[in-house]
């Protein structure tokens, strides 16, 4: 007999614990009631069995025989191995067992040793407690869109008002306006939304009580972007992050921390994140390495309240099964071949690239742009928020404009909630452009707004 007796054991535990949905309830120890964010359709779901299964799989002691799955046999695949070159001469070397993970189905809340380094990575950076993995879990997503895109189906029903950011990241507003959902603009400044902005707004639909009591007709969620926000590349301060937090507790909501560009800070020090400051389980942290490691692999991840995080893995469990396990086992293989200090190190020669590209816009915007706009100089992230006073709306000088002169920028419109209102501002990214052509790109849109302001 293969499976000895503490194995048979071990597996109807967790099977036990897997199906039981009772008992995933109990097992939380959370304080808030998590319905209030989960709508009637995210409620309808439930754990595909097959799914589960293969998590069984995955964590299944040496001599268990899996005959369940539809598993396809690794031996007939094409590939065996291969190696990942680095820029720095050295080179990734996947092979046998690991090669056969990143060639088969993982389990959906992801590849389990990249799960286990990623967990680790968010406990150091965040400062997390040790406690914390007990009531919050962590999910590998196709890149940090695909769990926010996720997180918001999971929530939101027709009508419902969520608080954003505005001016918003506008692969947020795709996914809420089919939603029929109603974006509840929040005023920023360059240091993010302003804590008073986002207080009037909820005495709009009442008191902090009947807010935090009511489960139709009011705000559960805040959207925003911590750092170097999208477009605006407004970072918000750790002193305003403590008391948009403190409000987020007295209102019942729950915050969607979406910070792609968290690493691509121009400080000495690393902001301190919602996540690191909540106590209630209130935040849903939408990581990514699309900026700092390829946006091509497609891996984010998304880190909170297990009820919530469990709800994104249903969704996932019916869509894509998991995040390609291909790469995830070549970032899991990365991070484990760097260790945490080489990996610290790599973000630091990212931050000192972009910010010395931020440095060069913003000697274009000097030379070219004094008089004729206004920005803020940005603490992170990858973009200038600029404003021409003497346009009342940008869209028609920069597309029909800047496409006719040689320089593509996006309109603020693009960026607003509201389809129909005006915007000053665009965004300039200084990426990828050389800094001749950012210098050139300045001089045409400032002959641009002179031609315009004539
Ligand atoms: C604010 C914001 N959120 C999410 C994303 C999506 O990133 P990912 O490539 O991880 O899906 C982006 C991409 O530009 C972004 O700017």
């Amino acid at each position: 007999m293969l499976i000895n007796s503490l194995n048979r054991c071990w597996l109807l535990a967790t099977v036990a614990r897997r199906f039981s949905s009772a008992n995933l309830k109990s097992v939380s120890m959370q304080k808030i009631n998590y319905d209030r964010f989960v709508n009637a359709l995210s409620a309808r779901r439930k754990p595909s069995p097959i799914r589960e299964l293969t998590k069984l799989y995955a964590s299944a002691p040496a001599g268990t025989i899996f005959l369940a799955g539809g598993i396809p046999n690794g031996s007939t695949f094409p590939f065996s191995q291969m190696t990942v070159e680095l820029k720095d001469g050295s080179s990734l070397k996947i092979s046998g067992k690991t090669m056969e993970n990143a060639l088969q189905y993982q389990p959906t809340p992801g590849y389990p040793a990249l799960i286990h380094q990623l967990k680790k990575f968010q406990s150091e950076v965040h400062k997390l407690k040790e406690l914390f993995w007990m009531k919050n879990d962590l999910l590998v997503s196709t890149g940090s869109q695909d769990a926010l895109c996720k997180a918001l189906e999971m929530s939101l029903e027709e009508g419902d008002p969520i608080l954003v950011q505005e001016p918003i990241y506008p692969g947020t507003s795709a996914i809420i306006r089919p939603l029929n959902a109603k974006m509840v603009p929040i005023a920023q400044d360059e240091e993010g939304i302003i804590p008073s902005a986002l207080e009037d707004v909820l005495s709009t639909f009442g008191t902090a009580e009947e807010v935090s009591a009511k489960s139709n007709g009011v705000p559960k969620l805040l959207y925003l972007n911590s750092t170097g926000a999208n477009p605006t590349g407004a970072t918000i301060s750790t002193l305003r992050k403590k008391e948009i937090y403190k409000i987020v507790c007295e209102y019942n909501l729950v915050i969607m921390e979406d910070d792609p560009y968290y690493f691509l800070h121009f400080e000495e020090q690393d902001p301190v994140s919602f996540l690191s400051m909540d106590v209630e389980g209130r935040v849903l942290r939408f990581d990514s390495f699309s900026k700092i490691l390829s946006s091509g692999l497609r891996i984010g991840f998304v880190t909170g309240p297990k009820d919530l995080v469990h709800r994104i893995e249903l969704h996932t469990q019916a869509s894509t099964m998991h995040t390609s396990a291909f790469s995830q086992v070549v970032v899991s293989t990365l991070l484990e071949e760097w260790g945490s200090a080489k990996l610290q190190q790599h973000f630091k020669s990212i931050q000192k690239f972009y910010k010395d590209k931020r440095d060069c816009m913003l000697a274009a915007a000097d030379k070219h742009l004094k008089g004729l706009a206004e920005w803020n100089v940005p603490k992170a992230g990858m973009f200038l928020w600029i404003r021409v006073p003497g346009i009342a709306d940008t869209k028609k000088l920069i597309t029909e404009g800047g496409i006719l002169h040689g320089v593509i920028l996006v309109p603020g419109k693009d960026f607003l909630c509201t389809d129909d209102a005006k915007s000053q501002y665009f965004r300039a990214s200084y990426t990828v452009a050389s800094p001749q052509d950012i210098d050139k790109g300045f001089e045409r849109l400032a002959n641009l707004i002179r031609e315009e302001n004539k």
